[in-house]
């Protein structure tokens, strides 16, 4: 991939988190999406690539815009396949909390795993316990293994999962194995990115979330050097058989990160829509300015960017249109 494609996708994601942070707070986490995925669109277009959305918003019928199969870019000669969730943490945004973000990874067209929309078992770590985690270990022995790797106690480990009843037998085995626990409401990307970066304190990530997530995912710690294994978990035969259908042949199979993501050229942009520990939201500073953060890396030659970009806004956000602050019914007040 060219290496000029970083700066095309952090303008995507850009988009993305520019159009999805009015609606921060407003309780309509579909509205949120909505207008992040016709951002994300609009720039797909201007790109000079040839993509195939292969993680996307879903089945051409449910989703319009961005849904797997769709062909995103105005080019013909670099063939990619693009992975996107244009919010991550729809339910996040919605209620103003911390950590969502527009997500964009890339690969040459055929490395990025064709992951079905169901849950997906996960376990995740930073660079310097790569090697250490097993899917198939409890997870008594993966913080052991872990904790070894990065000459820590495992009273210092902390541990990051979703905040669900499925996880109740993990969490409780993490607190018996004395290990810190950090329970996110959302937003397992975000969560498993943590753990290569060191400033988080944050050291491993357990748990089951989306596999679209997961592919996500293993393209950002692809590019960090960490590691991650995983492993579908359909609920019933009907998600048994769509995954067959999409060409996985194992459904038992542990995928690690180069399952997930082949080869060693890809890249992952990723912009804050809120405020996070990853990454600053959307910042309005009047005069028609808004300030994103964002952060590109690729998987070729490991580099990361922290890119602040400011932006002229055409439409203020919320109900300020025109200077005059109008409430839901339109009544000026
Ligand atoms: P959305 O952005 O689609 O709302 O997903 C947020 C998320 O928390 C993911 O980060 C995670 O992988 C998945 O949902 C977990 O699913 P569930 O909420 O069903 O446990």
């Amino acid at each position: 991939m060219e290496r000029e494609l970083t700066l095309e996708f952090v303008r995507v994601t850009e988009a993305a988190a520019l159009a999805a942070a009015p609606w921060m707070g407003k309780g309509d986490k579909e509205g949120a999406d909505q207008a992040a995925v016709d951002a994300m669109r609009a720039v797909f277009d201007t790109v000079n690539i040839k993509g195939t959305v292969v993680i996307g918003e879903g089945e051409k019928d449910e989703a319009p815009m961005l849904y797997t199969g769709e062909c995103v870019g105005c080019g013909e000669s670099i063939e990619l396949d693009i992975a996107v969730d244009p919010v991550e943490g729809t339910t996040l945004v919605a209620k103003g909390l911390p950590n969502s973000l527009a997500v964009v990874a890339a690969a040459p067209k055929g490395n990025l795993l064709n992951a079905p929309d169901m849950y997906m078992e996960k376990v995740a770590t930073g660079p310097d316990a790569k090697g250490a985690i097993d899917l198939d270990a409890s997870p008594t022995e993966n913080l052991k293994s872990v904790a070894e790797a990065k000459g820590k106690k495992v009273t210092d480990m902390t541990v990051i999962l979703l905040d669900r009843d499925r996880h109740r037998e993990i969490i409780k085995e993490v607190r018996e194995a004395g290990a810190r626990i950090k329970l996110i409401s959302d937003g397992d990307v975000a969560g498993a990115i943590a753990t290569a970066l060191e400033h988080t304190g944050v050291d491993m990530l357990i748990g089951t979330g989306g596999a679209p997530e997961g592919v996500l995912t293993a393209a950002a710690l692809k590019c960090l050097g960490g590691d991650m294994q995983a492993r579908l978990a359909p609920r019933n035969q009907a998600e048994t058989e769509k995954a067959l259908a999409m060409g996985i042949e194992d459904i038992e199979q542990i995928f690690g990160v180069e399952d997930l993501v082949q080869g060693d050229d890809a890249m992952f942009s990723v912009t804050g829509i809120t405020n996070g520990e990853l990454l600053r939201g959307v910042q309005y500073y009047g005069g028609e300015r808004a300030e994103t953060h964002s952060i590109v890396m690729r998987s070729k030659t490991g580099t990361v960017r922290n890119i602040k970009a400011q932006h002229k806004i055409k439409q203020k956000p919320n109900y300020f249109q025109n200077g005059i602050r109008k409430s839901k019914e339109g009544v000026n007040n």
